[in-house]
Order: structure tokens, then C-alpha cells, then sequence
């Protein structure tokens, strides 16, 4: 391969190997950039890194996606290698029929690089709705919004973090792993999302606080390292959630992905966005940062107009009693 070849084949696996570990769409590879780089002499030395980076990383040996996925992944590879060559490419197949042979279990893996070389890690369920929840797989939103996080880390720096509707876990884990705050609380009202989300922390190896409750009442408290955060998992309903049980949390950061898909549950979010905005802590209410994908306008409408009540109403109270609140 001439140089200048080679360094744009290079830029491909890297957009190949995140896309594929993260499992996002088979349409948002760059197969078009491919299949022109197919069309040279190089093309099966492509294929074979391009197949190291994806269904041979490391990270998918130990923690393997979806075998449907895998399955489409390589047939699309295979189509666009015999698009441009004759002679098939015999480490795709056998990595085909490796994966055809494989039984379909019903938790899958997806990994995320961080920009720090680290990874995240989570198992979640191959169905997009089981157990009646939507939280055993991640969102869109909760990857924006663990992007940003990634790209403001003094939002979340030795502050203490409430997640509302946790899931599967990633935005909350790319904070712990990239944000160093001081204190993290994942919380979520399934028992099947939180148990999968207990054992997406330890999979990432941070350690739990044995408790879900307020990290300040824990005896173990002051023999905690100070280099990671203290993570908690709170069983945390909005629609049952007292007032005094929200105060204990004391968050600094308040922060939600994905969790206003719905009228109902908009309206039961900004009830406890409105009971935690009294929750003030060294006389500041707590910071918000709510990630969601506009799915109807009117549940987007529903959410302004539901917020800019809770601000109207937040800053009549700000102004009766001199309260700083969200
Ligand atoms: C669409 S999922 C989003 C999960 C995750 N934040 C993400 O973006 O990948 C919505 C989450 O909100 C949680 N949820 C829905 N209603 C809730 C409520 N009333 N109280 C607490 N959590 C709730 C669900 O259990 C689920 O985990």
C-alpha cells in the first residue's frame, strides 16, 4: 500500500471498530469510503484489520455483542469484499460460521471507547422492550448526554450526582470514569433495570456502597479512596419518592437520559425536579441536565411548558422566602 493509502485505511478502522463495539446501526458505517478503498490490490489486508478491530477486538471476545449483529456485520462485509474481488476471503467466512453456530442469548454486550483510552463496558438485554421496561438497553440521549459529560467534566468534578432513570448505565459510568465526581447515585424504580445495572458497575470495576441510601449516613463513609467516586444504587420512583427521601440524596448535579418518552412521565419528572430544586445544599439548588430525543412535539411542548411552570412557580418562592433554586 502507498503511503498516503495507507493512512487513510487507517482512519477507517478506527470508525469501524467504535461504531461496531458500540453496536450502533450497520447503516452509520462508512461502507461507501470501503468499498472505493476495496477497489485496490490492498483490499483483503483492509478487511483482515478491519476484522481485528471489530468481531476480533479483544473487548468483543470477552464481552460479545448480539450474534445477530455479528451475522449482519460479517455478511456485509463479505457482500462488499466479493463486490470488487473474486477470490473469497476465507477469514470472514470462518468468522461467519463461527458466529452462525452461535446461540442467540437474550443479554448482549456493548463497549464504548473513551477519549482517555478506558472503555465502558455494559450487558443488556438483545430486545429494545422486556420485563415491560425500556431501560435494560441504552438510548440515543444517554450517549449524547455521556458525550457532553465527557466534554464538560467541571459540570460533575468533586460534586455530588443524582441519575434519574439510570438503565442500562453508560451516561452515568462515562461520568464515573471521566468526571471524577465525588460522589455518584444511579437510580432507577425496576428491579430488573437495577439489577442489571448493579452488575454493569462491577463489570466496569467500580465498587458499590452496600447501601442505596444517602452516602452521608454510610458508617464506612471516611474509609473511602479518594481517587474514585463513592457510587451508590438507589431504588428511586418518581411517582412515590417523598420530598424528605429525595433530601437525602443531596445532590449537587441532577441528571436524566431518555426518561420523557411519555406524557405521564413527563408530568411525574419535573414533580420530583420540582421537589429536589428545594433540596438546596450549601444554599444552591442542585444543577439539571435532562437529555432527551424529541419523539412527539407535543411531549416536547409538554415538557417547556410543564418546566417553565416549575421556574415560574420556583422563582415566586425564590422571591417569598429568598430561597436559590433551579
Ligand atoms: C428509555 S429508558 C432510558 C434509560 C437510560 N437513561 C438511557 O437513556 O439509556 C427510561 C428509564 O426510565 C425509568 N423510569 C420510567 N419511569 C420511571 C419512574 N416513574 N421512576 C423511576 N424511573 C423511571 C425506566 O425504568 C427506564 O430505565
Amino acid at each position: 500500500m502507498a503511503p498516503e493509502e495507507s493512512a487513510e485505511a487507517e482512519s477507517l478502522l478506527p470508525s469501524f471498530e467504535r461504531r461496531f463495539l458500540a453496536a450502533r446501526t450497520l447503516r452509520s458505517f462508512p461502507w461507501q469510503s470501503l468499498e472505493e478503498k476495496l477497489r485496490d490490490s490492498s483490499g483483503p489486508e483492509l478487511l483482515l484489520n478491519i476484522l481485528q478491530k471489530t468481531v476480533k477486538h479483544p473487548l468483543c471476545v470477552k464481552h460479545p455483542p448480539s450474534v445477530k449483529y455479528a451475522r449482519c456485520f460479517l455478511s456485509e462485509l463479505i457482500r462488499k469484499h466479493e463486490a470488487v474481488h473474486t477470490e473469497p476471503l476465507d477469514e470472514l467466512y470462518e468468522a461467519l460460521a463461527e458466529v452462525l453456530m452461535a446461540e442467540e442469548p437474550t443479554q448482549c454486550h456493548r463497549s464504548y471507547l473513551l477519549p482517555s483510552g478506558d472503555s465502558v463496558t455494559l450487558s443488556e438485554s438483545t430486545a429494545i422492550i422486556s420485563h415491560g421496561t425500556t431501560g435494560l438497553v441504552t438510548w440515543d440521549a444517554a450517549l449524547y448526554l455521556a458525550e457532553w459529560a465527557i466534554e464538560n467534566p467541571a459540570a460533575f468534578a468533586h460534586r455530588t450526582v443524582l441519575e434519574l432513570g439510570s438503565g442500562a448505565g453508560l451516561t452515568g459510568l462515562a461520568i464515573c470514569k471521566t468526571c471524577c465526581p465525588s460522589t455518584y447515585v444511579f437510580s432507577d424504580c425496576h428491579s430488573c433495570v437495577l439489577e442489571q445495572l448493579r452488575g454493569n458497575i462491577l463489570l466496569n470495576g467500580l465498587s458499590l456502597e452496600p447501601d442505596t441510601t444517602a452516602p452521608e449516613r454510610h458508617p464506612g463513609h471516611n474509609a473511602h479512596d479518594a481517587e474514585s467516586p463513592r457510587v451508590t444504587v438507589a431504588q428511586l420512583d418518581w411517582d412515590v419518592v417523598t420530598a424528605p427521601e429525595l433530601a437525602t440524596f443531596r445532590p449537587d448535579v441532577i441528571i436524566a437520559a431518555d426518561v420523557l418518552y411519555c406524557p405521564e412521565t413527563v408530568v411525574s419528572l419535573v414533580r420530583v425536579l420540582q421537589r429536589l430544586s428545594a433540596c438546596l445544599k450549601d444554599q444552591q439548588a442542585p444543577d439539571a441536565y435532562i437529555a432527551f430525543t424529541v419523539r412527539s412535539p407535543e411531549t416536547c411542548w409538554l415538557f417547556t411548558s410543564e418546566l417553565e411552570s416549575l421556574l415560574s412557580l420556583v422563582s415566586t418562592a425564590k422571591n417569598d422566602d429568598e430561597h436559590n433554586l433551579l
